[in-house]
């Protein structure tokens, strides 16, 4: 798709605000577990992108904290966020920008349950507020793991580093990562412990795909066109795909050597796809899909409508956790022509910190494929068909409407040439876009119709890189903008959905666990789901 009047090719365009009364505010930001794996690739170097671009308001620092530091912890810390930056920050390193990150970087070494470790925190950041000129706000971003949360927050309390919600300039924000329990039970004794130390005005609870450029579009896609949404129900549309799919295992590897450099296996062993994926990324990502209009932008307006989808889920029954619901593991197979391992022979021992070995015969699923329904007008009858893997063929995650076909009359009377359904697809990476599928006559005398695609690339018509989901999220929470973060509620309502199947495997542990050979497109039963009811996975 093209515009007449050239788009306005934007470095960063976080750097115009997220909106122009909502201002990133003067604070320190405190990574809790700073020696950590997110803090590394994704923290650090967001929030370099960021100071880079000249977001960040001059009175601001980073104050890590935990263990894992070794030597000058500061020193330690200021090299870990440089050798962060250089692997995957999205702009490459400089000098005078290294240097003045560096400049604003601390470090606290302690454990998460030691009331000194706080005391020395509190000491730190008074220091840094006096050389930053910072009116003692902080966020603390709780990168940790959830058996942490509660001694964390706990404390902060106790030593008297949260304060009043009401505070304007010396405010105390808390950011929550995922996974927020790993039940409905656990979840809720999450959020319980955090609501005692923080209101829930103060608490961020994150899911980084909503901090996607491509996500987020899909409120303005909806409801800033006026074509779209008088067609976005049951009457037009057939079924919605949404897909994640990774190519990357459990365990990266050193493309150079070909040499183990990082293992998930200590967290997602036990976890698996469900958990990891679906309870959060993929119902919030359906939930923006299928949403009402909200009938305003404001934080909480938004999030019922959200909270409204959840709640409209069709429960799985007995039979749906039978024929709607499929998982699956991974064995050896080749990504891109390489020998890659099964998930059970994944390399786990080389952090000793997560030297968790897979239990023989173990059914943590890396592939999930359902179909869900949502009862309510809007939805009444539609499929939509979840899939999500690790060790797929390629990186790609989208959200496909396919619209239901014209009525059997003109072109199509033969049925030996179907037309091709109308399809919109929404790339929400790589290559974030958009593309329209549409029914095209080829020219020529005769009526032949062929199947052309709309297409609209983020980066071939806004110029550059859209900036990480956290640098956006992270500016929210600096702003106090809470509509891009996952509301109490609707955490606990997306675990009440997912509990019957999480049930339901706990109790067929013994049972049949389907597999699907690395690098291919997931088991046979995922394709045996969709076509049973005449569809098919589309080819990504
Ligand atoms: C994380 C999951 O939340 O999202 C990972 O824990 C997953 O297992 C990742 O790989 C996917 O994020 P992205 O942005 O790479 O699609």
């Amino acid at each position: 798709m093209t515009d007449a009047t050239p788009p306005p090719q934007v470095v960063n365009p976080l750097s115009a605000g997220p909106d122009s009364t909502l201002l990133p505010q003067p604070c320190v930001l405190v990574i809790f577990g700073a020696a950590g794996d997110l803090s590394w690739r994704k923290l650090l170097p967001a929030v370099y992108n960021l100071n880079a671009d000249g977001v960040l308001p001059a009175n601001f620092a980073v104050v890590g904290f935990g263990i894992g530091a070794e030597g000058d912890p500061e020193e330690w810390f200021r090299a870990r966020a440089r050798s962060g930056i250089e692997k995957f920050s999205r702009r490459p390193i400089d000098e005078a920008h290294g240097a003045d990150f560096a400049r604003c970087l601390f470090y606290v070494s302690g454990s998460f349950n030691d009331s000194r470790a706080y005391q020395q925190l509190k000491a730190k950041l008074e220091a840094v507020d006096a050389q930053f000129g910072i009116p003692g706000a902080r966020v603390y971003y709780l990168s940790i793991p959830p058996t942490m949360v509660q001694p964390a927050v706990d404390a902060l309390k106790a030593n008297g580093l949260v304060s009043s919600p009401e505070e304007q300039h010396a405010f105390t924000r808390v950011i929550v990562e995922k996974p927020i329990g790993r039940d409905l039970e656990s979840a809720e004794a999450v959020n319980r412990c955090v609501a005692n130390s923080f209101a829930e005005s103060q608490t961020y609870r994150i899911d980084h795909y909503l901090g996607k450029e491509t996500v987020q579009n899909l409120m303005v896609l909806r409801f800033a066109n006026s074509i779209f949404e008088p067609l976005w129900n049951q009457k037009y549309i057939d079924h919605v795909q949404i897909t994640v799919s990774e190519e990357e295992g459990l365990t990266q590897y050193d493309p150079a050597t070909n040499e183990p450099t990082a293992s998930r296996i200590g967290y997602y062993e036990g976890v698996g796809a469900l958990r990891d994926m679906v309870q959060n990324h993929m119902l919030q990502v359906l939930c923006l899909t299928a949403m009402e209009p909200p009938y305003s932008l404001g934080a909480d307006v938004i999030r019922d409508s959200k909270l409204a989808v959840l709640k409209c889920l069709r429960p799985f029954d007995e039979n749906a956790l039978e024929h709607s619901v499929v998982r699956a593991q991974y064995i050896e197979g080749e990504i891109h022509g390489h020998p890659v391992p099964s998930y059970r022979h994944e390399v786990v021992d080389f952090d000793s910190r997560h030297n968790i070995p897979i239990p023989n015969g173990t059914t943590t699923e890396t592939f999930v494929a359902m179909r869900v329904f949502i009862d309510n007008w809007r939805w009444a009858g539609v499929p939509f068909y979840l899939r999500t893997g690790k060790r797929l063929p390629k990186r790609a995650s989208e959200i496909a409407i396919q619209f239901k076909a014209v009525p059997n009359i003109l072109f199509n009377q033969n049925q030996n040439v179907p037309l091709e359904p109308t399809v919109l697809s929404i790339r929400v990476q790589p290559e974030e876009g958009l593309s329209l599928r549409l029914a095209s006559k080829l020219p020529g005398p005769k009526v032949r119709i062929y199947p052309v695609k709309l297409e609209f690339n983020y980066s071939s018509l806004f110029g550059g890189e859209s900036p990480e989901a956290y640098e956006r999220l992270i500016l929210d929470v600096m702003a106090g903008d809470p509509t891009l973060f996952m509301r109490r509620d609707a955490v606990e309502a997306a675990w009440e959905f997912v509990m019957p199947v999480l049930n339901h495997w706990e109790h067929s542990r013994s049972r049949f666990l389907p597999q699907y050979q690395a690098g291919t497109w997931g088991p046979l039963e995922a394709d045996r789901l969709i076509e049973n009811d005449g569809r098919s996975w589309r080819p990504l």
